[in-house]
């Protein structure tokens, strides 16, 4: 019998790659190449199923040229490379990686804060480039971490996650904003207290970036709102690239409107504003939030699974839609 035909459109962890070798005819992006919107559409021709990342766009002429797809599985939490809408309506299931990412992804959110308060990788250039000739008082001099108010914006698990890490390990003051408020319970278990966004950004020490990518949330921070924070503060950006204005936050940084800035996502990445290579008190990071082996593992596992649940059994593990079109 014939096996059904997905496409694997990026490199991923073999042993996975081999479960799913059994169960489907693979067709299989060795090279890692990213394809071009004309490339994927043309792979996915007679491909009932398809492993993405962030970097392949599903949408609907992508969709209505291929009626044949029945899943698309994102290796990332994050699916605003996803128009889930047109998904819907073509009978595409749409699934991501949500949990097995989250302690992770956190713990470098937080390793990010401490780098860019620290300013970790300012002083090492320093050092390397031979400059450190004499200890002096303020050599580096940076922002405090423990004690200090901790404002997150997007308190979903990965804030949460934050928020956790900020309160019991640092004794930081949380303050969060979201579209919705957390449970009591959960606010306590956060130790965090809602505020506005207007009270975050002007209280916060450290504001770290959780919120997922859509026309919503585009330039969440931009000039207006780096105009209200402390000129002491620094801004993290692990959600998505187009959530800060990166312009703008590189003209921030380099007048000092603010400390500094870690950044792990960018607008049009993996290029980057020149502007922000240009400042120091920046720390640039090429999206790797979730990048342990262990985690990436487990997120390739999970997109090949949702794959294998839903073609071979008919039920995904983590859906994102219900299809409501013609392949359902
Ligand atoms: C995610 O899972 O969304 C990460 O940003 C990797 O793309």
């Amino acid at each position: 019998m014939n096996k059904p035909a997905i496409l694997v459109a990026r490199a991923i962890f073999p042993e996975v790659l081999a479960q799913l070798q059994q169960v489907f005819d693979v067709d299989y992006n060795q090279g890692d190449e990213v394809f071009t919107p004309a490339e994927l559409n043309h792979r996915l021709h007679g491909k009932v199923g398809a492993l993405t990342a962030g970097s392949d766009r599903i949408d609907a002429a992508l969709l209505q040229a291929n009626p044949q797809l029945r899943i698309v599985a994102n290796m990332a939490v994050g699916y605003n490379n996803f128009d889930v809408t047109a998904m819907t309506a073509a009978g595409v299931l749409a699934t991501n990686t949500p949990d097995v990412l989250t302690e992770t992804t956190a713990d470098f959110g937080f390793a990010l804060l401490m780098a860019t308060a620290r300013r970790m990788t300012e002083s090492e250039h320093f050092l390397r480039a031979g400059q450190w000739t004499k200890w002096s008082y303020d050599m580096f001099a940076g922002a405090e971490v423990h004690g200090s108010t901790l404002g997150i914006l997007g308190m979903g698990r990965i804030g949460q996650g934050i928020a956790r890490r900020g309160a019991h390990g640092f004794g930081m003051n949380v303050v969060y904003h979201n579209r919705s408020r957390l449970s009591p319970e959960l606010e306590a278990d956060c130790k965090a207290r809602y505020v506005s966004k207007q009270e975050l950004l002007q209280t916060a020490d450290h504001v770290v970036l959780v919120v997922p990518y859509s026309a919503e949330s585009h330039h969440t921070v931009g000039a207006a709102e780096l105009a209200q924070m402390k000129p002491t503060a620094t801004l993290v950006n692990i959600a998505r690239g187009g959530i800060v204005d990166d312009a703008a936050l590189a003209q921030a940084l380099k007048d000092k409107r603010i400390a500094a800035a870690g950044l792990d996502v960018f607008e049009g990445e993996p290029a980057v504003h020149p502007e922000l290579l240009k400042v120091p008190n920046v720390v640039l990071t090429p999206h790797i939030a979730s990048a342990t082996v262990k985690t990436r593992m487990a997120m390739a596992q999970l997109a090949a699974d949702n794959l294998m649940a839903y073609l071979l059994r008919g039920q995904a593990l983590t859906p994102l839609n219900t299809p409501s079109g013609p392949a359902a």
